[in-house]
């Protein structure tokens, strides 16, 4: 008798440890006292079978007691839009598959840490824009043969058969906008310096190098005396910073309505650094057009409203994917928007 009351305290404590307290009822200790009846004198097995009971009914009271503590907290309300470790109470099997960030949208944080540091602040875009955005505000004016360049999705008014709302085709739509936010830093003698990283889309026949939808990145830096030699060195730093090396870089004469003087800007191979003949990022050539650039067009500044007599500015667009396949060798922009988990997995 005494055995079965030193075995009550010591299975009781042992619920605790359990993950299942049902779990307690088998103990094979409980089996091991009901296999000693037989062996007991007939008289005393009625009272030790009693006792036996007796003990399980204990554990069953508590093991019940335990239960209802555990359904209780598993009630606590679940917020399904909290990430998944937060939800500590939901099955181990659900979280075994978390999705990840997408590989554009890694790199672009990584370009907006870049940029902040160089003193830059970032501003999104818009998926639906308006021709004054898209063209006029970037010197664009109506009829401009240059607007036919960008393959401009638009929405058509249904009654009148007249374009309305584009895609914006460049991140520029934004250089308006971001030129009259950011104008009071002028009086204050602070630059205006923001990036906008943002998706972009243009009606393109699509092959291994063109998307119908990408990002691009947009800069635009005005302050007094800015000169193009701030361009090509804050572009070289902000390259060298995402590539981890030294590059070189030089820029060509191009055309843009929306700067002048404009350049299309090249740099050295950032995958064979010009020594492999059949590079597949640079094809053998050894250097990259990049990207557009150039000092902004004195009536894109007036138009928002800044004096081009008094300010200066520099403003670039780079294609986010071609940074990106660049740094890693990717050899198709299609898979980007593709959901291939093979493709995406990798990041
Ligand atoms: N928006 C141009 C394009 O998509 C790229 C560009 C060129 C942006 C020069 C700029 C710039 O801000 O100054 O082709």
């Amino acid at each position: 008798m005494e055995e079965i009351a030193q075995l009550e305290s010591t299975l009781l404590a042992r619920i605790d440890e359990l993950e299942t307290p049902r779990d307690i009822l088998k103990a094979p200790e409980i089996k091991q006292l009901y296999a000693k009846i037989p062996t007991l004198d007939p008289a005393q097995r009625g009272v030790f079978g009693q006792k036996i009971n007796g003990l399980k009914q204990a554990l069953e009271r508590v093991v019940a007691e335990k239960e209802s503590q555990i359904e209780e907290s598993a009630s606590v309300p679940l917020d399904v839009t909290a990430p998944l470790h937060i939800n500590s109470k939901l099955p181990k099997l659900l979280s075994a598959e978390q999705g990840t960030v997408h590989p554009l949208r890694q790199e672009i944080a990584k370009l907006i840490e870049i940029f902040g540091r160089m003193g830059f602040v970032a501003e999104e875009s818009r998926e639906l824009d308006d021709q004054y955005h898209m063209f006029e505000s970037l010197n664009f004016p109506a009829g401009h043969p240059a607007r036919d360049e960008y393959d401009t999705f638009m929405t058509v008014q249904k009654d009148t058969n007249e374009e309305a709302f584009v895609a914006p085709a460049h991140t520029s739509t934004m250089q308006n906008r971001i030129l009259k936010k950011y104008k009071e830093n002028l009086d204050k003698d602070e630059p205006i310096a923001a990036v906008v990283p943002d998706r972009t889309f243009r009606n393109e026949d699509l092959d291994a190098r063109h998307e119908h939808t990408f990002y691009q990145i947009e800069g635009v830096y005005v302050a007094k005396n800015v000169h193009a030699g701030m361009l090509i060195a804050t572009l070289q730093k902000f390259l060298e910073e995402y590539y981890g090396k030294k590059l070189e870089v030089r820029v060509n004469p191009f055309y843009f309505p929306f700067t002048e003087p404009s350049f299309e800007f090249a740099l050295s191979c950032p995958f064979c650094e010009g020594t492999n003949p059949s590079c597949k990022v640079c094809g053998g050539e050894g250097w990259i057009e990049l990207l557009g650039c150039g000092m902004i067009h004195p009536r894109v500044l007036q138009m928002a409203g800044i004096d081009p007599s008094v300010y200066t500015g520099f403003a670039f667009g780079c294609g986010i994917d071609r940074l990106v396949m660049m740094k890693y060798a990717i050899e198709d922009v299609r898979h980007f928007e593709s959901a291939k988990l093979d493709f995406l997995k990798q990041f």
